[in-house]
């Protein structure tokens, strides 16, 4: 347990054997299940942690609570990463008051089977719970990531309970809680907003207006380090992704290539582009795709480079295409390149898939290469790259 501010304790867990976060987002670096308390007249906790960690989390729950009762549970957020624990609680600290909004309460009953005599504290937007020398105000944060999902304030300490927002995927020292290092905080972060919660940037836009009206200290998320230093960083970066606009200028490079002559031109392309500014390119049959989805968002541009793969598009490229346009991609500049044998069909594929996004500006020709890159490929390739950069 370790002290946030005055009477604010952390009391997450690092889940560092865990393979995939949600079944899907690899998380070699491991991730934390936020939970904390605040140790005031009446004892409040917020959130619970993944079934994954229960018994420890149970354990050091009561350590921290030394004999003392929880008064209030907060639910900021129904999925099961953080409410696992939701019905232990009540089990173990009967005479615990659920706190969450109207939704809250529909999903932890569709989720779990609570005795019905566990008391209930419906609350809306603005509402303050007072437990004795805090004041904790609800912010209801729809979308940002689940509907019911709900942001708590604490109104004499300025810190902001931020539910899923700010985090991020990685486990944190045990030692040192705070971020101490925002680079660290921000590959790992754009991988996880991008991907969780970058489909709803309106919504989390209507959350930063409500934070801007708030004087914030500290910043705690439900995964990763809490947040108590160039707060204006943090949220300038949730600024920039949710209204979709790229983080920094330079080339992104997504190549899937069946036998090797695709990725020739796509090491070529990233030759050309390097020495003029940024660029970085990944292999989509070797990487994490949602990697690289977080990394196109990052750059103002991108070239794309794929196989034709039985009248359509080889499927790692095909994936990738399909994620980013679930999250909305947009407002970039694109070049295209298809490699065929017989009937190259991989272009179309790709640039149909631009054509349904909003605001793509693709350079006008898509390059075809012909199995493998000859000489002749290259003046081809030179302007595909010098129109994508404008020069
Ligand atoms: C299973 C399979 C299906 C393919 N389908 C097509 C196709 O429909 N049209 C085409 O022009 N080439 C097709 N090709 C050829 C690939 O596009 C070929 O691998 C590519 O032109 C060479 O680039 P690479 O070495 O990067 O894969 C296919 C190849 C494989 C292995
Ligand atoms: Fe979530
Ligand atoms: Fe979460």
């Amino acid at each position: 347990m370790k002290e946030i501010a005055k009477d604010i304790y952390y009391i997450g867990i690092n889940d560092n054997d865990i393979d995939l976060f949600e079944n899907v987002y690899p998380v070699n670096k491991g991730v934390t299940y936020n939970s904390y308390l605040i140790m005031d007249e009446k004892i409040t906790l917020l959130d619970t942690v993944d079934v994954r960690k229960s018994d420890i989390w149970l354990k050091n729950l009561d350590e921290a609570l030394n004999g003392k009762e929880i008064d209030y549970l907060i639910v900021s957020h129904v999925e099961p990463d953080h409410s696992s624990n939701i019905k232990a609680v009540t089990e173990k600290y009967p005479n615990v008051t659920l706190v969450g909004n109207k939704k809250t309460f529909e999903f932890v009953s569709q989720f779990y089977d609570i005795n019905p005599n566990v008391k209930k504290k419906e609350v809306t937007e603005g509402e303050v719970l007072n437990t004795g020398n805090h004041n904790l105000q609800f912010f209801m944060a729809p979308m940002v990531h689940w509907p019911e999902v709900m942001c708590t304030y604490d109104k004499n300490e300025k810190v902001i309970f931020s539910a899923d927002a700010f985090g991020r995927f990685g486990s944190i020292s045990e030692e040192k809680i705070f971020e101490e290092n925002e680079e660290n905080w921000l590959d790992e972060a754009r991988r996880y907003y991008i991907n969780i919660v970058g489909k709803y940037g309106t919504q989390v836009q209507a959350l930063l207006k409500k934070l801007s009206t708030l004087d914030i200290k500290i910043i705690c998320p439900l995964h990763g380090p809490m947040l108590n230093n160039n707060l204006q960083f943090y949220i300038g970066k949730y600024d920039t992704w949710s209204s979709y606009k790229p983080e920094e200028k330079g080339t992104f490079i997504a190549f899937a290539s069946i036998h090797g002559n695709t990725k020739n031109v796509a090491k070529k392309v990233y030759d050309l582009i390097k020495d003029k500014e940024q660029a970085e390119a990944v292999d989509l049959s070797r990487c994490d795709v949602y990697e690289a989805v977080s990394k196109a968002f990052k750059y103002d541009k991108m070239v794309v480079l794929a196989s034709s793969y039985n009248a359509g598009l080889f499927t790692p490229m095909e994936e990738f295409l399909n994620i980013l346009k679930t999250k909305f991609y947009q407002n970039r500049k694109v070049a295209i390149v298809e490699n065929g044998s017989w009937a190259p069909s991989a272009g179309t594929c790709m640039k149909a898939q631009f054509l349904s996004m909003k605001n793509i500006e693709m350079v006008p020709e898509i390059v075809t290469i012909k199995s493998s890159m000859k000489d002749e490929d290259v003046p081809k390739i030179e302007n595909l790259v010098n129109s994508l950069l404008g020069n």
